[in-house]
């Protein structure tokens, strides 16, 4: 496989035209004409590379897209927010509108590709949250422009490659979130890797129905329990909820072992299984953690998340938290800065990790610069 060409590839960038594609696709509240941003970790992280292009002399133009708008402008994702960011976070670097608007980013379309390279001389990469998207800014460039990976997407597909190829052992996944179906893939990719695979969120009903115990009105997807049998029945120890926290069939708080009453529901692990899943954690050497184990926007049902991440976040282990919710929950539990690498990707790092390639990143090694 080529190699990933880096910001120093693309040689001596004064005065250069350069295109950063980003992934400034921030939470944001508010009405649809003045929303605000509630996080821009993601514009923050795509600092280090604009820094390194504009203190050599070269001409930042940043693209990114900004939710699902479908081809079409839709007022609730214009650009304006961020680019006001931008502006503070990096003066003089221009952010074109969100290139969702045109139909031709999501349908890979030559026309629109032509449009965005017009007049630029190369090409930076920094969007690692969209690689997993082949996309036009993502795909398109690199075919005519000299191109790089900037040091975010770099950093990243370092750090989840290494989970890949090379953990420190023993290696332990947690997973969580609401569905098994979202996750098949990478929860078979992992298995191959990791030592221990711990199960909470709302994935965990379908995996404690394939033991057979009753889930009651929990999330369970029926068509996974054959799914979930068989990895169960594998080599590797797959590590379940001892006890769970919810409601009962009266909507009141209630906790609950692994069988679940008629008309309960589970909502959170129960602070048995969050202690066990603690011990399972600081015994290893690597974490992976992606998906909180409750729903802790409520905060009855927050402990299991906030128990997980603390012990993710005390633990001595090289610890990587996969974007989307449970970045979300550390930064909520304000400890963001106390894991090794908080990925930029919710769906890239699970198709990283998944495949151990993206279109983002392929489309790099196959630019005109690379050898
Ligand atoms: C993300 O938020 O995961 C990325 O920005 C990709 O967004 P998408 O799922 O809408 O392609």
């Amino acid at each position: 496989m080529a190699r990933l060409p880096v910001l120093e590839d693309l040689g001596d960038v004064a005065g250069k035209r350069i295109l950063v594609r980003t992934d400034f696709n921030v939470p944001m509240e508010g009405p649809d004409e003045g929303r605000t941003i509630t996080d821009d970790f993601r514009i923050r992280a795509a600092l280090p590379t604009i820094e390194w292009l504009t203190s050599r002399g070269a001409k930042v133009v940043c693209a990114s897209h900004l939710g699902r708008p479908k081809g079409k402008p839709v007022q609730k994702y214009s650009m304006d927010p961020v680019r006001a960011r931008l502006a503070e976070l990096a003066p003089g670097v221009e952010l074109l509108e969100n290139l969702r608007f045109n139909p031709g980013e999501e349908s890979n379309s030559e026309e629109f590709v032509a449009q965005l390279v017009a007049g630029f001389d190369a090409y930076v990469d920094d969007a690692f949250g969209a690689a997993h998207r082949a996309h036009a800014s993502v795909v398109g460039p690199p075919k005519t422009l000299p191109s790089a990976a900037g040091r975010l997407l770099q950093k990243e597909a370092e750090i989840l490659g290494g989970l890949r190829e090379h953990p420190k052992r023993p290696f332990v996944a947690v997973l969580g979130g609401a569905k098994v179906s979202d996750k098949l893939g990478v929860i078979e990719a992992l298995l191959q890797t990791v030592d221990a695979l711990v199960i909470g969120g709302g994935m965990c009903f379908t995996f404690l129905a394939a033991k057979g115990m009753p889930v009651g009105d929990s999330i369970c997807e029926l068509d996974q329990v054959a799914f979930c049998r068989r990895l169960l029945d594998g080599p590797k120890p797959i590590h379940l909820p001892e006890d769970i926290v919810g409601v009962d069939a009266n909507g009141s708080y209630a906790t609950f072992g692994v069988r679940l009453p008629d008309g309960s529901k589970g909502l959170d692990i129960g602070p048995g299984t969050a202690a066990a899943f603690c011990d399972v954690i600081m015994e290893a050497r690597t974490v992976f953690w992606n998906g909180p184990m409750g729903m802790f926007e409520d905060p009855r049902f927050a402990n299991g998340t906030k128990t997980v991440a603390q012990a993710v976040a005390d633990t001595k282990a090289f610890t990587v938290v996969g974007g989307g919710d449970s970045a979300a929950a550390l930064a909520q539990f304000g400890l963001d800065d106390s894991v090794d690498h908080v990925s930029t990707g919710g769906g890239a790092s699970l198709e990283f990790l998944e495949f151990g390639d993206l279109p983002g990143l392929a489309a790099l090694r196959g630019a005109p610069n690379v050898k």
